[in-house]
């Protein structure tokens, strides 16, 4: 391993930022390079800008070792990581700008010798029909003058520096030299295995991981609107089924959420839009779950017009506080369509104005006095000692009659449902 290599990684956000400092503490010297001058300002005061577990203490730690600073250009080096941005347009196609002018700005800087890795969730294709393109119309071709692979991301929020170097990771190279290349570099700090491929398979294999994840999840919905209809109780359901030997249904919930699982399956529906029905329509249930759930609690008290309700949780899943194509927040411009005074708590960005007219609340107490609604959307753990009795007494209506609480996440326990009206998700009376 040659660790005066130097490394510019280029999008320094919840992927970029984590891989820059594992480089920087196995020694690289490291240049993390961010359009937002307030990301570099921050970075370079020593301070974060997003929060992650661990990532305080392994700043700290890579900064200490004198390797790693920040940009606002991407600088001449030896190995540049592309980890920018991938989401999704309007007609939920991929929006693929900010690969395209990251890699307009390596291309000024690019030299013989150099190694290109293209880290963003990508349509398959993406490494060697728009990036590769763009990188040798400075004149140096691919696989002969430089190198070029794809390797994705897999990590999960939350648990970000741990998966970097637990999970085996995917390289996928122009070339067989391009593989051995990423795969030294990988390996400095990467403890699972690190397989090659070529870059196309590699983005196919990242993009079929999110969409087998979103077309579990979609089975599991739509088993909780089957249950819900047919008097089944289908969290008692799927634990059952899951005593099969061949069998694991995931959780059903308020719909899917996050820039990946949400975003990742349209890429492939993009690039094969004949072939991909059961994608497709796996993204439609998922994104119809809000509106089911609403539907749920219309059909339990009638006509939401003019209702008090709180929602508790806005992240699209537990104990993080990103709040990217979150199906809470679809909840909650659902109610105040139906004409719903909203209030909400998020514990991880208590300041979040959901949709206009909505009231952010500080606290939990805050939210629930005096609703006639408590909606519970995400299994945050702030959320997991709650129960009928304790919110009867932070709503101030104890009593079936007097307030109803709609549980997506199966979190209340069953037995004080005559403390409130309950609504659970994919549960039929
Ligand atoms: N966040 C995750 O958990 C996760 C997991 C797996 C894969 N991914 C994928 O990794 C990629 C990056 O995701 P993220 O969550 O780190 O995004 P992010 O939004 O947190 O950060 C991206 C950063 O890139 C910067 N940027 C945009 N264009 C730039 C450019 N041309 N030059 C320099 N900087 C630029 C942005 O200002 C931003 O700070 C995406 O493709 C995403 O789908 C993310």
């Amino acid at each position: 391993m040659n660790n005066k290599e130097h490394i510019c990684v280029v999008g320094l956000g919840y992927i970029g930022l984590p891989t820059a400092i594992m480089f920087a503490k196995q020694g690289y010297t490291v240049t993390g390079v961010d359009v937002k001058s307030e990301v570099v300002d921050t970075l370079r005061k020593g301070e974060l800008h997003i929060h992650e577990d661990g990532l305080a203490v392994a700043f700290k730690g890579a900064l200490a070792m004198g390797g790693l600073t920040f940009s606002e250009q991407t600088v001449a080096a030896d190995v540049f990581i592309i980890a920018v941005p991938t989401p999704f347009n309007k007609d939920k196609s991929a929006d693929m700008r900010y690969v395209r002018s990251a890699a307009e700005g390596i291309r000024p800087v690019l030299k013989a010798g150099d190694l290109v890795v293209l880290e963003s969730t990508s349509p398959p294709r993406t490494t060697i029909e728009l990036v590769q393109p763009i990188l040798e119309q400075g004149g140096l071709k691919a696989g002969k003058d430089f190198d070029l692979a794809y390797s994705p991301e897999r990590v999960l929020p939350g648990r970000i520096l741990e998966e970097l170097v637990s999970n085996d990771r995917i390289v996928g190279g122009l070339t067989e030299q391009a593989n051995q290349r990423a795969k030294v570099l990988y390996a400095s700090f990467v403890r699972g295995t690190i397989h090659c491929t070529d870059p196309t398979t590699a983005e196919m294999v990242k993009l079929m991981e999110n969409t087998y994840r979103d077309v579990n999840i979609a089975l599991a919905n739509e088993f909780s609107r089957i249950a819900a209809e047919q008097a089944v109780d289908v969290w008692e359901a799927i634990e059952l089924a899951n005593h099969h030997p061949r069998v694991e249904i995931l959780r059903p919930g308020a719909g899917v959420g996050g820039h990946c699982i949400s975003v990742d399956p349209w890429f492939l529906v993009e690039v094969s839009p004949e072939r991909s029905d059961l994608i497709r329509t796996a993204r439609r249930v998922n994104d119809a779950q809000p509106a089911f759930l609403v539907s749920e609690l219309e059909r339990a008290i009638g006509p939401l017009a003019g209702v008090k309700a709180a929602v508790l949780g806005l992240a699209y899943k537990p104990n993080i506080d990103d709040l990217r194509e979150s199906p809470a927040i679809e909840v909650v411009h659902l109610l105040r369509n139906a004409g719903c005074e909203v209030r909400t708590f998020e514990p991880y960005v208590p300041d979040h104005i959901a949709a206009e007219g909505v009231m952010a609340c500080e606290t939990l107490p805050e939210a629930v006095k005096g609703v006639e609604v408590v909606l519970v959307v995400v299994a945050h753990d702030e959320f997991k000692a709650l129960t009928a009795a304790k919110l009867a007494e932070l709503v101030g209506k104890p009593g079936e009659a007097g307030f109803t609480v709609v549980d997506a996440v199966n979190i209340l326990p069953r037995e004080q449902d005559g403390e409130c009206r309950v609504v659970r998700l994919g549960v039929g009376k």
